[in-house]
């Protein structure tokens, strides 16, 4: 199956941060899988930003190397890199001082679209805005892409976004979740909005339940100092599960124009009800055979902070009242899985008589890995023996669907495209981020105020067992995780 390609207009894209993980890993290869697909023309322009000192050579060989690093087997061939380094300038500046910025100026073109992406720690963002607007770079045309964390609470949120509205319009402000360029993450909104047959029963009256997993293997490694302040409460509840909620949750909006998928996200968050400490679980991984436990990794013997949640969240709205809806996340759990598992109500009244087997139908969206759905239904089971039913799964992978070769493009590379076009619909808005910041803090709160101590766990299991409990007592379990 051939995607359509159209190319973008051109542009000046000046990547702040350039010789940081994140630009290495994620933006960089993304930007030259756009180039080789024809997507970045070939009058689109990149400028690494960085204050290490470094000749254009010097970023172009950190840059290729990476590529080898984190591309493996699909790196881009020498040809391929020459062309795309041939539109990779690099530039030393200092965001805090004056260094550096006139040069940039200069190197940058009037007439096209102009993007800074903030690919920097979070006390840099206020300072890159400013000089911005001090040394007048900012042009119409002009946006700002700006990673998470987007504050630490609503209160650095809310200052945060004031900085930024000094010297932007919201409409040139895109905060990037990555989740949302998923492309199984957009598809939850192909699933609810492109088919007829969910929305009937997409409300409390016939969904029990609705689970969302993001489980990972990986500890927070080198991330520690980052990690321990955040915990998985700030670093993937308050962003990237309350993204997958929303778009569970939200009413169909009116169309997929950005402020009308935002308003219907915003009012989900709205209705968040207030979550209790007794929904809440938090834990903590202990070390293994071969593997450091958290409190070594982050060098913090009493480190307070959580490496894993659940949590059971209500909406009070018409559409979800009565409805649960459990998430739960964490690291160096036993598989890398992510999925969204909606399980529906029983049927009122069984004609197979009371004993007959049932068991609920359940619609399982798998975000990652082998991407694709899943739904469970009751069959009779073939041959004699009676009315003997079964449930069996409807089963269905993109790559089957789709043909083995389908190439699944990384989260950036669409939503580093959509900022070149000025498509804001899968960026968050500012006041999207309090909001969610709003529903999270009196959460943080409450076990910062108690002695709360997150529940030890062992590296590859499925979390705490106090987690188990949350579910089992309102006589549902979690769904395996592998
Ligand atoms: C990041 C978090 O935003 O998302 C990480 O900071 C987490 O801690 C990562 O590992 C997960 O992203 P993905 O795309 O691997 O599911």
């Amino acid at each position: 199956m051939v995607a359509r390609v159209i190319p973008v207009e051109p542009f000046d894209l000046v990547i702040f941060g350039a010789t940081g993980d994140l630009a290495r890993r994620k933006i960089l290869p993304a930007l030259c899988r756009r180039y080789a697909e024809g997507q970045m023309p070939p009058e689109g322009r990149i400028i690494g930003a960085a204050r290490t000192e470094l000749t254009r050579e010097e970023f172009h060989t950190m840059v290729s190397e990476a590529f080898d690093e984190f591309l493996g087997a699909s790196a881009p061939d020498a040809a391929l890199r020459a062309e795309f380094f041939e539109r990779l300038d690099y530039i030393t500046i200092d965001a805090l001082g004056d260094d550096g910025w006139n040069d940039l100026s200069g190197r940058l073109r009037d007439d096209v679209v102009r993007a800074f992406y903030f690919s920097v720690g979070p006390s840099l963002f206020g300072p890159l805005a400013t000089g911005l607007g001090r040394f007048g770079l900012v042009t119409p045309e002009t946006r700002i892409v700006v990673e998470k964390p987007f504050g630490n609470d609503l209160e650095t949120a809310r200052a945060l976004n004031q900085t930024l509205a000094a010297h932007f319009n919201e409409t040139q402000i895109y905060r990037i979740d990555h989740y949302l360029g998923k492309e199984t993450v957009q598809n939850l909104m192909a699933v609810r909005f492109a088919n007829i047959l969910f929305e009937p029963l997409w409300n409390a009256r016939f969904v029990d339940h609705v689970q969302i997993t993001v489980a990972e293997t990986v500890g927070v490694g080198g991330r520690g100092a980052y990690y321990d302040k955040s915990g998985a409460m700030r670093d993937m509840v308050q962003n990237h599960m309350m993204q997958l909620l929303c778009l569970i949750a939200m009413e169909p909006p009116y169309s997929f124009e950005p402020d009308a998928v935002r308003d219907e996200k915003l009012k989900v968050i709205h209705a968040l009800d207030p979550v209790e400490p007794r929904q809440v679980v938090r834990g903590q991984y202990g070390g293994g055979a071969d593997t450091a436990s958290y409190a070594d990794e982050v060098e913090t013997p009493d480190s307070n902070t959580e490496s894993y949640i659940a949590l059971k969240v209500g909406i009070s709205n018409w559409r979800w009242k009565g409805t649960p809806f459990y998430l739960r996340t964490g690291k160096r759990l036993r598989a890398r899985t992510s999925e969204i598992a909606v399980t529906f109500r029983d049927p009122p009244h069984s004609i197979f008589g009371e004993d007959a087997p049932w068991k609920a139908n359940i619609l399982v969206i798998r975000l990652q890995p082998d991407e694709g759905m899943t739904l469970k239904v009751m069959i009779k089971e073939p041959g004699p023996g009676g009315m003997r039913l079964k449930d069996v799964a409807l089963d269905m992978s993109f790559a089957d669907a789709l043909g083995e070769d389908m190439h699944i493009p990384d989260a950036y590379e669409r939503l580093i495209m959509d900022v070149i076009r000025g498509n804001q619909t899968l960026f968050m808005r500012g006041d999207e981020v309090e909001a969610a910041w709003a529903w999270t803090d009196p959460i943080i709160g409450a076990w910062q105020k108690s002695a709360d101590t997150p529940k030890p766990y062992d590296p590859g299991s499925s979390g705490p067992d106090e987690a188990l409990k949350l579910i089992h007592l309102d006589g549902r379990s979690w769904r395996e995780i592998r």
